[in-house]
């Protein structure tokens, strides 16, 4: 079993998709084990993003990121991780096979509409960020 993080980003919350991306994350058969509505501090985001600190994008997608309520979701299952990477598609949604979540519900890089731990260790560290308050066992 593995537990990893999905952020639902701005962009995906001011168009209402947070029932569509929950949707496909819940019939896939994984279990929403942490779920909470919130305006990210900056410090957090910034955190979130540090692999990143320095690239051309990094002030951008921070900007991004608290220009508006995110959904941080913590999710459960076997190969949790992994599903849940390959079913957001790729980073760049014009390369994202339809079928995922940036495949078929966005257009650009800048408004990729979510967030999912890379690997077990980023899933660990992200959700201790996300959720310090701890998730059920
Ligand atoms: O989100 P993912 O792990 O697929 O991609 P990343 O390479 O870790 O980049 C983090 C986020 O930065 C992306 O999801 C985009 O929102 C943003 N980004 C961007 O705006 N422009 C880029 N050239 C690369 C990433
Ligand atoms: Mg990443």
């Amino acid at each position: 079993m593995e537990t990893t993080l999905v952020l639902i980003k701005p962009g995906g919350v001011a168009r209402n998709l947070i029932g569509e991306i929950t949707r496909r994350i819940e019939l896939r058969g994984l279990e929403v084990v942490g779920l909470k509505l919130m305006q990210a501090p900056r410090s957090t985001v910034e955190e979130h993003y540090a692999e990143h600190v320095g690239k051309p994008f990094y002030q951008g997608v921070c900007d991004y990121l608290t220009s508006g309520p995110v959904v941080a979701m913590a999710v459960r299952g076997t190969n949790a991780v992994k599903a849940v990477r390959a079913m957001m598609g790729a980073t760049n949604p014009i390369e994202a096979a339809p079928g995922t979540v940036r495949g078929d519900l966005a257009l650009s890089i800048e408004d990729n509409l979510t967030h999912s731990s890379s690997d077990a260790e980023a899933a660990e560290r992200e959700l201790k960020l996300w959720f310090p308050e701890g998730l059920p066992r």
